[in-house]
């Protein structure tokens, strides 16, 4: 099938490789023209493993180009919007003027019987609204409702294979055109049966708000319970293995540490509660101020722990932040726990230094003021702490004992959780995790 996929971040320039690598014909659109370049190059503008070879593969095929000359996508069938929607600066809600931008310039392209799919993550009533631009314009094309569930860092395989697919659209009937030409888009994956459910658009835009806040409330659920343990003298690790082999509870998102970030769950709770409010629900949403709350306060709490394993005083300490990016596998620091709690460290006194395997410029382009340094041996030398913040397998796997011989003192912060505390101990360090004894 002929594909257009407008906005290539994140979320398009996985998505239009992979429509491509399912064997369809894409066209990619963006209006930075850097990006466009470097995609064209089968360059990846950012990090995300496998998708440098998935773009030269699929280029060599001639199935993928990208261009930021949006009368492009003419002749396309399908037509996916994958737009980001930031948070709106100094409020809560969901920035949607690139949704609206892509639409006010796709439309004029649109042909009838085609199908706009929307990709992006918006607030509840958004595909209502833009369902009637498009009716405006080309009445007899059709808008369906599709979010996306990827996770960096997995996006190439969460897209191939997704667990489910949600179409959203007029009416919510499984009768409705638009299901079977997507069904035609995503052909492979539900051929090797992948789950799709069909529903009207609001249920559609509300079940990824609503994956989203579940998945950031567990979080911050065992989070808050590792205060409590802290409290108790108790072990949040074991107690997390403990619920989790309830298969209602589940283990997964039962890690406790220095909470969640990212360019999604923290600005998707709050676009949520924004939300509620304006559909006067708010009451339904309130307990996400909490997760909110818990989560930011993850990062207040390393900050004293750090005060206090350094002995009192942050003044003139050398740390070593291990990892910047918001979780291992990416390059992304946006929302970055991690970074956050380096810059609160050094704004408190502390000289830091950070590394991290591949969000280094990207942390330097947000906080020029921290120390960086890409390799790993030369940041933790001399340090009288370490922090491991991000837990990529390099610092999942360092040796206490060598390590030891390197640093000016044997102090570390398990901010994940992942090391084994009774093994660092044993080389001599003085051993902190979150919610452990
Ligand atoms: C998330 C959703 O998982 C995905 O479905 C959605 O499409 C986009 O938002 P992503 O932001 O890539 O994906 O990251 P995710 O793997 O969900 O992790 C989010 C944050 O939670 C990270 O900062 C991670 O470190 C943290 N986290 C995750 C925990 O602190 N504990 C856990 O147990 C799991």
């Amino acid at each position: 099938m002929k594909i257009s996929v407008i906005g290539c971040g994140y979320l398009g320039a996985v998505h239009a490789a992979c429509m491509a690598k399912l064997g369809h014909d894409v066209v990619g659109v963006d209006v930075d023209e850097r990006k466009i370049a470097e995609l064209s190059a089968a360059k990846a503008p950012f990090y995300e493993p496998g998708l440098e070879e998935l773009l030269r593969d699929v280029q060599e095929t001639g199935r993928l180009k990208f261009t930021t000359d949006v009368s492009a996508v003419a002749g396309s069938a399908v037509h996916f919007i994958c737009v980001g929607t930031p948070q709106k600066i100094g409020e809560n809600g969901a920035d949607l003027t690139y949704v609206d931008a892509a639409m006010r310039t796709l439309t004029p392209h649109v042909l009838p019987g085609d199908i706009v799919v929307g990709k992006s993550t918006v607030p509840v009533g958004t595909a209502a609204r833009l369902a009637a631009v498009l009716e405006k314009n080309q009445p007899s094309a059709h808008l369906v409702w599709n979010p996306e569930f990827l996770r960096e860092g997995h996006a190439v395989a969460d897209t191939l294979q997704p667990d489910r697919f949600v179409y959203g659209v007029l009416g919510g009937s499984e009768d409705h055109i638009a299901v079977r030409v997507l069904d035609e888009v995503y052909e492979a994956p539900l051929s090797s049966g992948t789950s799709r459910i069909v529903t009207d658009h609001p249920t559609a835009e509300l079940v990824k708000t609503a994956a989203n806040s579940f998945l950031a409330t567990k979080i911050s659920f065992i989070n808050a319970m590792a205060e409590l343990c802290d409290a108790a003298g108790a072990d949040v690790t074991q107690l997390a293995d403990a619920i989790g082999m309830d298969d209602r509870i589940g283990r997964k998102f039962l890690n406790a540490g220095i909470g969640f970030g990212g360019g999604c769950l923290p600005k998707d709770i709050r676009a949520f509660m924004a939300r509620a409010g304006e559909l006067g629900a708010d009451q339904a949403l309130t307990f996400l101020r909490e997760v909110d709350a818990i989560n930011m306060r993850r990062r207040t709490r390393v900050v004293e722990l750090t005060r206090d394993l350094c002995g009192g005083s942050l003044l003139g300490k050398k740390i070593t932040v291990l990892g910047a990016a918001f979780k291992p596998e990416s390059d992304d620091v946006r929302d970055s726990p991690a970074l956050s709690i380096a810059a609160q460290l050094q704004l408190q006194g502390a000289v830091v230094t950070v590394t991290d395997p591949k969000a280094l410029t990207n942390a330097a382009r947000r906080f020029p003021e921290l120390h960086y340094e890409a390799d790993c041996n030369s940041a933790i030398k001399s340090a009288d702490a370490l922090l491991l913040l991000t837990e990529w397998h390099q610092y999942r796997d360092l040796d206490p004992y060598e390590v030891a011989g390197v640093v000016a003192s044997a102090r570390i912060l398990d901010g994940r959780n992942v090391l084994d505390p009774a093994k660092w101990r044993a080389a001599g360090w003085i051993y902190r995790g979150l919610g452990r004894p």
